[in-house]
């Protein structure tokens, strides 16, 4: 294959991905977004196959092919609950890869034919590769054995350790000095072992001081990672594509992280150092009251507002996922649509555990996108809406992210339903959220309870709806 078919498949495969982020980005294009990146990363493989590999295509045909169906068999039977730990799995290969391909690199006795300062960065592109992937691959490991429940999800804090961190980091770059001269003279081997050790020990720490509930930043985080450490293969085997790739994953996992961070309120720095979720919880200062104070409601009555109602927005969040409510609750959105109801689903960034939950559930459950708005684009809206339903939602509805100072939430975007004539809460009980915050929306005036657990509750109020 001649080198300019090659650069101009590398090229339209970059292309490819970059229409595959930007379908990524709304739900409505997500479906064509994933075509985008599979036909990208088909046309990478087949050039390279067959357009670079000129030695061992059995080898790797079969290493592909066995990969291949593996990847696939675990895609095809994981639950969407456990998404975030297989990406993080998968992260942990990419990490792997590009350990390996440091080691080949740094064996690879093509090198010695190098000048002086080709041979620096050589030893620095090697170092760098095995650095990065190194640390991803121990810390996306840990971040599987967390969400797996493998090992406990409860920070573990050595006393000390941001100076261990800081230890292990003056050690890698102490290394790296070593490195460099020594493999100038062909050697280095033990030292890059050593410095893989350290990045390992790094990569478990990093992450096993990181409460269970922060996981998803931080395998966003791994995301990123991996995409770094395939941009520094890219350096390693002189590949365009890998670079462009690992710099897109890279750039797009870190601007993830960010987003995140920012609709939890959260500062990255702080996932990263840990131990968020230590502090008891309800232990906030906005601690305002128990059951008895709030006013609840059966699912009758909740049944007679929504059919009297012109505007309702509904609200899901965490407990919506654990209940699997998602079908009936478009049930109930279909039933007063047909009666002249306006219906609409109000979702917040972080609602959930995980990036796009809600937009996942309600895609399985087949609710229309059209009736799917992010925070944003509603809460304008709520003095217009008569009835909101909150539906396992809390932390994402909590005026105390407006209203109390010191809240441990002060200052999160959050979803304002109170604004509007009657919202309805479904929960279980009084139990906070996942920031361990109380809740005032429970206790307002136009604020209305309705206990149990959210399937039976939508399930009820379906029943008094289609009477
Ligand atoms: P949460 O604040 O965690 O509240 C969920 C509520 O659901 C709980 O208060 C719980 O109350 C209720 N619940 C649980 N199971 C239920 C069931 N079977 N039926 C009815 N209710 C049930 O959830 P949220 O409002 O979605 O907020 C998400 C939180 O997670 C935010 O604080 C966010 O920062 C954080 N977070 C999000 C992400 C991403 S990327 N989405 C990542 C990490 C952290 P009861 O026990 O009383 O029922």
């Amino acid at each position: 294959m001649s080198s300019g078919v090659i650069t101009a498949s590398y090229i339209g495969a970059s292309a490819l991905f970059i229409m595959a982020l930007s379908g990524l980005s709304s739900q409505e294009t997500a479906r064509r977004g994933n075509f985008y990146g599979m036909l990208g990363m088909g046309l990478a493989l087949l050039v390279t196959i067959f357009g670079l590999v000129t030695d061992n295509q059995f080898l790797l045909i079969s290493g592909m092919v066995l990969g291949g169906g593996i990847g696939w068999v675990l895609a095809k039977r994981v639950e969407m609950t456990h998404m975030p730990e297989l990406v993080a799995f998968l992260h942990s290969l990419v990490g792997l890869s590009a350990v390996c391909v440091g080691f080949a690199n740094a064996l690879d006795h093509g090198s010695v034919a190098l000048t002086d300062v080709e041979k620096t960065i050589h030893a620095v592109e090697t170092y760098i590769g095995i650095l990065i992937g190194a640390v991803t691959l121990a810390g996306s490991v840990t971040a599987y054995l967390k969400l797996s429940g493998k090992i406990g999800g409860k920070p573990l804090q050595l006393p000390g350790r941001h100076l261990f961190n800081l230890a292990l980091l003056i050690v890698s770059i102490w290394l790296g000095v070593l490195y460099v001269e020594q493999s100038a003279a062909g050697g280095g081997l033990i030292v890059l072992l050593l410095m893989t050790l350290v990045a390992l020990l790094f990569g478990v720490h990093m992450v096993i001081a990181i409460g269970g509930a922060d996981m998803p930043v931080v395998v966003s985080m791994l995301n990123s990672y991996s995409g770094w450490a395939a941009a520094a293969m890219g350096f390693m085997l002189g590949n365009d594509l890998l670079i462009v790739v690992g710099a897109l994953v890279g750039s797009s996992g870190a601007i993830l992280s960010y987003i995140m961070c920012k609709a939890m309120n959260r500062k990255f720095i702080s996932v990263i150092l840990g131990g968020f979720g230590t502090k008891p919880k309800g232990t906030s200062s906005s601690v305002v009251g128990d059951v008895g104070d709030v006013h609840a409601i059966q699912a009758e009555e909740t049944a007679d507002l929504l059919k009297n109602a012109k505007e309702v927005m509904i609200i899901p969040g965490y407990g919506m996922a654990v209940a699997q409510a998602q079908h009936i609750v478009y049930e109930i959105s279909k039933k007063l649509k047909s009666s002249g109801v306006n219906v609409r689903f109000g979702i917040h960034p972080v609602a959930g555990r995980m990036p796009g939950h809600m937009n996942v559930l309600l895609a399985e459950a087949k609710v229309p996108y059209d009736i799917v708005f992010e925070m944003d684009e509603v809460n304008e809206d709520f003095p217009n809406v008569d009835v909101s339903v909150v539906i396992g939602a809390n932390d994402i509805v909590n005026p105390a992210a407006q209203e109390v100072p010191d809240s441990p939430i002060a200052g999160m975007p959050v979803l304002e339903p109170w604004k509007g004539k009657t919202t309805i809460v479904l929960k279980r009980g009084m139990s906070t959220g996942y920031a361990g915050v109380d809740n005032p929306l429970f206790y307002k005036e136009n604020t209305r309870m309705l206990f149990g657990d959210a399937k039976d509750s939508v399930d009820e109020v379906l029943k008094f709806l289609s009477k």
